[in-house]
């Protein structure tokens, strides 16, 4: 058997695709070899329909590339609802042959609304009105029209509204909250199920339980009804195949009957009340006497809008037990689940029929111990269920979520007694993303805190990206979704997740080019700047992690119109100064009574507006529109000069002295390059002088620690990151979250509340610092999108952590960056996937003492290059699992700290003169009496790192014996 193996197949993203409209699919595949440096030379596809390959419909034949992502079919045209069945086999630069994959499933959904034979159908609504209850049951019963054996049987199925669907007697699958939440008015998507097994061969019945949902139920702050109609309605078409090549066809029609659910009350935010005395047994299976229910009534809903299911399904993830039952100082029965979670609680009762059982959820207890509501607004989270009476029931809510880590429960037989805690289970309820990425270090609370993150984007990725997961908000907020969507791709894979959300970003973008404040858009209002860059950012971001160059060319048009509607903005084409923003939300240095942080709007808007014109460029190039890259380009030009113009003095002061002013302009590359190390090296002086302390809100604190390390500044930033008290990241760990906050001081330091109008304790914006930390800490970062080509540089803990290690699983397989210090001693480890090239760059290492190993490095199989710099050793390196080791010169880890510290030292006069001494081209910028030292951005891209270790040494020794301020006493 050959070493060369292919080990995970995809279609479309999915390992198996069950209900793609997509015409031309996309394969990709991970390939392992126990051997290094290995890059795949040729590869061959087949697609066959059906199982054999004898004659397959498509044969690429030996097709000599490298690539083995998004590889899009190319054969001819694929049929709807048909299943293939495709397989790869790879060649390698040494010619070794890999045996055939084992085949993957694709399987095409409907792909037109022609293809519809089912009607929208509803109850009678002359019988049962659209109020009566906020959920309804639809059924039929059908026979099989052959004898001959089901071969196949598929549903395809969805809803105005929440549904669940099952077929005698059995939900048809584990997905919840279907079919999921888009822009209805626009684009709704519809669900595909295997059914074969479980079909009878004789009487079989279909059942429908049909809720609210976002469709209808209240959203929003007002909790307005009817958002996108007045009626529930379903849609269901079941096709059965028979061995004997006969087809036949269940539809949802007026043939339907129907009649109340046992759901009394049910809504998104609210929760739910079910009174089990009113399930009618059996109703799912067949034989079941519908006589008193209804008939159904056909509705005239659109089939344009119907899309073949997106995303991933949202499903139980997990199933949390609670921790311990409390008895709040007020008397209340509370449980504990030990994390602020969501999803919803399934209990297991045994009562007398009657019962009301309540369960209200919460985030967090106040000082006192009590549980406390304030928070959640108007949203009741409260789930109630009546019994029926009969042995053990267990329940759990239909058509709602809560976000909670403690449950008053109310109503529990015996909880006089305290609450049985195996009575209740915490279900997780998310998308269902696989989990491709995790970073762990030496400090705990660090840990915690990535757990938190990890938490905050289970929470608020439930179909959509939502602010928050508890109050009556859990909106597709686009500036969160920003934000956050760089940490999101690394920890889960939100590829399906962003592609289905990004389609609805498109499809309710203004006609001038605005984006809504929130996708799916139910509060109007628009374009923000850094809220409607979602838009250009959020596409560029899964192009770079998953090199989905056909979602970028989809979106290309939505992003050149979101920057052309900034450009029409005002008078000044260059600069967006007028109109609303939300500002460095929740910035610290804001003003009594706002939310808007200190930097002035027009700087953040016109910031942002470069950054997007720059995205949008870039991919104007790569798509090959060489016209647009050259206009998009020049506009570039003109912003980031009006910047500079309006915003900066000549001499590199950042007009407005915030935190985020600074970290924009670094990171948007709006200062002059000659200039960018003073704005470093101020942002640094920001930062120090509060104490190691951050003012950012919602539009720097993403960036803030990024503008530090690549400027020169690691060491701050992981002081930042390291911070305790508020506000800092762990200043929240200390006070026990288990989730991101909306605020740095959600809970304060005595204990008491943010007010109770806006304070999350899920919000995953701050949580955007776990993409730092990965790329920055542990060092995993991508030059070529999808990982193609990486770069392992970790810029390690400042002295303030021992070990830190990330992963991240990439198209092309898992990637891994690791480190230890053991006293002097420095151990780098490093796995690139198969078919991908690395560069590792291991600060202050020397070539000659660098072991790989245990070997020297010059010579070891996948090390393609290695060569010394200023900084340590820097080595080309193929697929393959590596361990480095080595002793640390002077530089490494303190090298951060002493290059903060040389900054510092050259506003000096004395030091200027020292370093001008032994290292004038460190200060060629001083024309504008600035000076001059490459930014550690520069040194990675350029190699302009121009001092030696010696002459580095020699000026910081000269410095401390002859110190000529206070501080240089210090060093
Ligand atoms: C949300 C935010 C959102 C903001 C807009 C809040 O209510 O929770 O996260 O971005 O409004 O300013």
């Amino acid at each position: 058997m050959s070493d060369l193996l292919i080990e995970t197949l995809t279609c479309e993203y999915r390992e198996h695709c069950l209900g793609t409209d997509v015409r031309r699919p996309r394969f990709s595949w991970i390939t392992q070899s126990a051997r290094r440096g290995v890059i795949q030379s040729a590869y061959r596809i087949q697609l066959t329909a059906g199982h054999d390959f004898e004659a397959p419909l498509w044969d690429t034949g030996q097709v000599i590339s490298s690539n083995s992502v998004h590889i899009e079919y190319a054969g001819p045209e694929l049929q709807p609802r048909t299943a293939y069945q495709f397989r790869v086999q790879v060649w390698d630069n040494n010619g070794i042959e890999s045996d055939w994959s084992a085949p993957g499933q694709l399987e095409t959904a409907l792909y037109s609304s022609n293809a519809w034979q089912a009607k929208w159908i509803t109850p009678d609504t002359s019988r049962i009105e659209a109020d009566a209850h906020p959920a309804f049951l639809l059924r039929r019963e059908f026979g099989l029209r052959s004898s001959s054996p089901v071969v196949s049987a598929r549903v395809y199925s969805t809803a105005a509204g929440l549904y669940e669907l099952y077929i005698n007697g059995s939900k048809v699958s584990a997905d919840l909250l279907t079919p999921g939440w888009t822009s209805y008015h626009h684009r709704q998507q519809y669900q595909t199920y295997d059914v074969t097994y479980l079909l009878h061969q004789d009487a079989n019945a279909i059942g429908v339980m049909l809720g609210d949902g976002w469709y209808r139920g209240g959203l929003g702050f007002e909790g307005r009804n009817y958002m996108y109609g007045e009626n529930r309605a379903v849609l269901i078409q079941l096709h059965i195949r028979h061995e004997d090549g006969t087809e036949s066809v269940v539809i949802s029609d007026a043939d339907w009957r129907c009649c109340l659910a046992p759901i009394l009350y049910s809504n998104i935010y609210h929760g739910e009340t079910y009174d089990a005395r009113l399930e009618q047994s059996g109703w799912m299976n067949p034989a079941f006497d519908d006589t008193q229910w209804v008939e159904a009534e056909q509705l005239d809903l659109s089939y344009d809008h119907l899309v073949a299911q997106e995303n991933v399904p949202t499903r139980v993830t997990e199933v949390v037990k609670p921790i311990q039952y409390l008895l709040t100082p007020a008397g209340d029965h509370v449980l504990d689940m030990g994390q602020n979670m969501v999803g919803r609680i399934r209990l297991q009762v045994k009562a007398p029929a009657g019962t009301q059982i309540e369960l209200r959820h919460a985030e967090v207890l106040d000082r006192d111990g009590n549980i406390y509501f304030g928070n959640l607004r108007p949203a009741r989270q409260t789930v109630t269920y009546i019994t029926k009476g009969e042995g053990t029931e267990a329940y759990a809510p239909y058509f709602t979520f809560q976000g909670f880590r403690y449950v008053k429960v109310e109503g529990f037989p015996g909880s006089e007694q305290g609450l049985p805690l195996d009575a209740f289970q915490g279900e997780v309820i998310h998308s269902d993303m696989a989990s491709t990425g995790d970073f762990a270090c030496s400090d705990e609370r660090i840990n915690q805190l990535q757990s938190n993150i990890r938490w905050g984007q289970r929470g608020n990725f439930v179909d959509v990206p939502t602010d928050c997961p508890q109050r009556d908000e859990r909106l597709g907020w686009t500036g969160d979704a920003q934000v956050f969507i760089g940490t999101a791709l690394f920890n889960y894979h939100g590829g399906p997740f962003f592609t289905k959300w990004l389609r609805d970003v498109k499809a309710e973008q203004h006609l001038d080019g605005g984006i809504p404040f929130v996708v799916p858009d139910i509060i109007g209002g628009a374009s923000s700047a850094a809220w409607g860059d979602a838009a250009v950012i959020c596409p560029w971001t899964i192009y770079q992690f998953y090199g989905d160059l056909r979602l970028l060319a989809e979106q290309y048009d939505s992003m050149k119109r979101w920057v052309d509607y900034i450009r029409v903005q005002g008078d000044n084409e260059f600069l967006w100064n007028t109109g609303f923003h939300f500002g460095d939300w929740l910035g610290l240095d804001a003003k009594e009574n706002s939310y808007k942080g200190a930097t002035p709007e027009d700087l953040i808007a016109t910031a942002f507006y470069a950054h997007s014109t720059r995205l949008v460029r870039d991919t104007a190039s790569i798509l090959g529109n060489e016209e647009d890259a050259r206009q998009y380009g020049e506009l570039l030009e003109n912003i980031v000069q009006s910047y500079r113009d309006e915003y900066m003095t000549p001499t590199g002061r950042v007009g407005v002295p915030t935190q985020t002013a600074h970290v924009l302009t670094l990171m948007f590359d709006l200062a002059e390059p000659l200039l960018q190390q003073r704005v470093a090296a101020d942002l640094n002086d920001l930062i120090i002088q509060n104490d190691y302390h951050l003012t950012t809100g919602f539009v720097g604190t993403p960036y803030l620690c990024f503008a530090l390390s690549g400027n020169g500044y690691h060491s701050t930033a992981v002081r930042l990151l390291m911070q305790d008290s508020y506000p800092g990241w762990l200043y929240s760990v200390s006070k026990g979250a288990t989730t991101i906050w909306e605020h740095w001081d959600s809970i304060k330091e005595d204990g008491s509340f943010w007010s109770d109008d806006m304070n999350s304790f899920n919000h995953y914006s701050y949580g955007a610092v776990g993409e730092w930390m990965i790329r920055n800490i542990a060092g995993l970062d991508m030059v070529a999108p999808g990982f193609r080509e990486v770069r392992i540089e970790p810029l390690f803990g400042a002295n303030l952590l021992t070990h830190a290690s990330a992963w991240h699983q990439t198209p092309y397989g898992k990637l891994e960056s690791g480190w230890h210090v053991r006293g002097k001693e420095m151990e780098v480890s490093v796995s690139l996937p198969v078919n991908t090239t690395g560069r590792i760059i291991l600060h202050g290492a020397k070539l000659d003492s660098l072991q790989e190993g245990g070997k020297a490095v010059a010579g070891r199989e996948g090390i393609t290059s290695a060569k010394e710099t200023s900084s340590g050793v820097e080595l080309i390196a193929g697929s393959g699992s590596y361990t480095f080791i080595y002793e640390y010169g002077d530089l490494f880890a303190e090298s951060y700290t002493e290059k903060t510290r040389l900054n510092e030292l050259l506003m000096d006069p004395h030091a200027r003169e020292v370093v001008e001494r032994h290292a004038p081209q460190l200060l060629t910028g001083a024309t504008h009496n600035i000076v001059r030292t490459p930014s550690f951005r520069e040194i990675r891209e350029n190699g302009m790192f121009q001092m030696s270790p010696d002459i580095l040494d020699a000026i910081l020794e000269e410095l401390s014996a002859n110190p000529s301020s206070k501080e240089n006493v210090e060093m």
